[in-house]
């Protein structure tokens, strides 16, 4: 494993990440689950990505990555960068969602529970919360790390300019914010315009979600919706619609160039997110086993020359 250090921070982040948003919940297979972050670990994939409301049912993601925890790798705590979040909605009332500092202690705490550890190494502001002040939510990062219930603290999906104001509050208060999780594929470059900038003048690492844009970013779907994919399943969230037939075109186009430089689409995917020197780690999500390993050959295929670049522009455009 490759690993790199997140922004101006003393900790390094495997280039790779596993996040546990699908296929870790009470719906899934829990012998296929527990191989994942065990192949995962193996492989020098450090960090685990979670939040309050993964599974389905929300949380269950949480408790199924504790039981794992418990019965493999107890001994292993000090080598894991655990993470959680919450700023979506967890449970029912005014107080199961949002960025108030009344919702983000009460879930960190039940966080903790469910997955049976003293302390996260980061905890997520989830979402920016319009309507809840950011010092109120910042303090309350702030206050989860000043009380030990985590190490480091980051913020996901905040603009560029709700970013450098999180990142000015945070330092104030003597706790840096380590490090944004934002959404980043080659069909969602919305943080090309502003946000790495505003990264790296911060020294704030970034984690990029769902970089193979749910798996369309791999051979999947060429010839339709497999029945076990995230696109047929209910609880999905990716949707069928989205793989018009421009789309499939776009990725087989993608798909033949990626067989041109000798490695999967998937792979060519995810070093593209990783080119981007504003990138710390890439959070990949897998079903299976054999995701992680074909996640896993980035760390030795061949750098981008830039006419192949300029040839994904012309694909993406
Ligand atoms: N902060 C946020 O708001 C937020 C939001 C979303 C996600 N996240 C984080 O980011 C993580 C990753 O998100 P994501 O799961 O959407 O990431 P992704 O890597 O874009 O998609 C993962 C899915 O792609 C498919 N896949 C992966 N490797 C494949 C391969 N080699 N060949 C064929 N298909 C492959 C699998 O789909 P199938 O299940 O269909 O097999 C897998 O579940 C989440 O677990 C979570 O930790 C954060």
């Amino acid at each position: 494993m490759t690993y790199r250090r997140c922004g101006r921070s003393g900790l390094q982040l495997p280039l790779i990440s596993l996040g546990l948003w699908h296929n870790f919940g009470d719906v899934d297979d829990q012998s296929v689950a527990r191989d994942m972050i065990l192949h995962a670990f193996d492989a020098g994939i450090t960090h685990f990505d979670l939040a309050n409301n993964y599974g389905p049912p929300a949380g269950s993601a949480e408790s199924n990555f504790g039981k794992v925890l418990a019965s493999d790798l107890a001994a292993h705590r000090d080598e894991l960068v655990i993470s959680t979040k919450a700023g979506y909605h967890m449970w029912d009332g005014p107080y199961g969602d949002g960025g108030s500092r009344k919702y983000l202690i009460a879930s960190c705490d039940q966080s903790l529970k469910r997955m049976g550890l003293d302390y996260v190494d980061i905890f997520y502001s989830h979402r920016y919360d319009p309507e809840t002040p950011l010092e109120e939510t910042m303090g309350a990062l702030d206050t989860i790390v000043r009380s030990g219930r985590a190490l480091y603290v980051g913020i996901s999906s905040y603009g560029p300019k709700h970013t450098r104001e999180a990142a000015r509050i945070l330092k104030e208060m003597g706790t840096p914010c380590l490090i944004h999780q934002p959404k980043y594929s080659m069909f969602d470059r919305w943080i090309e315009h502003g946000l790495t900038d505003v990264l790296e003048e911060e020294e704030m690492g970034c984690i990029p979600f769902s970089p193979l844009a749910q798996g369309m970013l791999t051979n999947k779907y060429l010839n339709g919706i497999p029945a076990e994919s995230r696109a047929a399943k209910e609880h999905g969230f990716l949707r069928p619609d989205a793989l018009t037939m421009e789309r499939v075109d776009q990725i087989r186009l993608l798909n033949d160039m990626a067989a041109e430089r000798g490695q999967t689409l998937a792979q060519m995917a995810l070093q593209w997110v990783a080119r981007i020197p504003a990138v710390t780690s890439v959070l990949i999500g897998a079903s299976r086993v054999d995701h992680i390993d074909d996640a896993l050959g980035i760390l030795e295929a061949p750098e981008f020359s830039e006419s192949e670049l300029q040839s994904i522009e012309r694909i993406l455009n």
